[in-house]
């Protein structure tokens, strides 16, 4: 199987670093070189960790890297038979990609997005063939989470639905089945937790440190709420809130002020440096 990842920010790279890993040949598609060279980079650089770990044999560790392409090109997508789209999160941004997809890829090809809260069934109808498309969603950090959501868009058929799902247990993931509802089953749970978390800052007066350590030791979470936020990244958490809000109109599922003030003052997380807590 050739695998195709649309996008290769911190999902897409996982995504593809998961693709090489299993030993699928894998091209990966960014808007400039620069930056698939810096996932194919980062995608290195985990890979050597694990040799370093002893979790991986250095000859496994440059095939793996040898599988990965990298291209600026959708048209370098012709001979895929999955494709994984990870490119930022908007409807019309993603509607349009599956579109140009649609156009090289063969007639049986799959498409997968791996949107977290759009609906898969209204990327999916910008298609001519609807029922070639699902979601495959995975979790950040994408290679060490081992969850997958198999998402059942309104149209998809049966193969493509069941090879999707086969596609995520040879990524080594758990992949569960989902209907296309709104933030699938892991978001529409954890996105207004979250949330929750973060108005319970204002309103008890506790620190950030104390809220992770009170989530962490006193309910298991392997990590803190304001660590993970940090982790997967205001602009990214507060997108999706207003997503699921939009659809579900529920006051817990919109962003809390102070995560959009955050996001208005490009306090993000680690990908810029500093969120809840300052990243060197
Ligand atoms: N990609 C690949 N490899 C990575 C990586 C990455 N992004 N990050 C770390 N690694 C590798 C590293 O090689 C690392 O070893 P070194 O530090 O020695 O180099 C190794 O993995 C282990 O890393 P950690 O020691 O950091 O691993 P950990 O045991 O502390 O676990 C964790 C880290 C898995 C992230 C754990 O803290 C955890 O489960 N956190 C919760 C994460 C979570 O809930 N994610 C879901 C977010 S919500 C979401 O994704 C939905 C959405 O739609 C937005």
């Amino acid at each position: 199987m050739r695998v195709g990842v649309v996008g290769l920010g911190a999902m897409g790279a996982g995504i593809a670093q998961l693709a090489v890993e299993a030993g699928l040949e894998t091209v990966g598609r960014e808007v400039e070189l620069e930056r698939a060279e810096a996932a194919r980079g980062t995608i290195a650089h985990f890979l050597a960790r694990k040799v370093e770990q002893g979790r991986l044999e250095q000859q496994a560790r440059d095939d793996a890297v040898g599988r990965l392409g990298i291209t600026t090109d959708l048209a370098d997508l012709a001979d895929c038979d999955v494709v994984i789209e990870a490119a930022f999160e908007d409807l019309d941004v993603k509607r349009e990609l599956f579109r140009e997809l649609e156009q090289v890829v063969r007639a049986d090809a799959i498409l997968a997005t791996n949107t977290s809260a759009l609906s898969v069934t209204e990327i999916a109808s910008a298609l001519e063939r609807p029922e070639r498309a699902v979601g495959m969603h995975f979790f950040n950090p994408a290679p060490l989470m081992p969850l997958v959501e198999i998402v059942r868009a309104e149209r998809t058929a049966d193969d493509v639905f069941e090879t999707a799902f086969a596609l995520g247990s040879t990524l080594g993931k758990t992949p569960i089945r989902c209907s296309d509802t709104p933030g699938f089953v892991v978001n529409r749970v954890l996105i207004p937790l979250l949330n929750d978390c973060v108005r319970v800052l204002d309103e008890t007066g506790v620190t950030p440190e104390d809220l992770d350590a009170g989530m962490k030791h006193g309910a298991g979470w392997p990590m803190g709420p304001c660590a993970l936020l940090d982790l997967v990244g205001a602009d990214v958490h507060v997108h999706a809130s207003e997503a699921l809000y939009a659809k579900l109109r529920e006051p817990r599922m919109a962003p809390p002020p102070r995560l959009v003030r955050m996001l208005a003052a490009g306090k993000l997380g680690r990908k810029t440096g500093e969120g809840f807590y300052r990243y060197d």
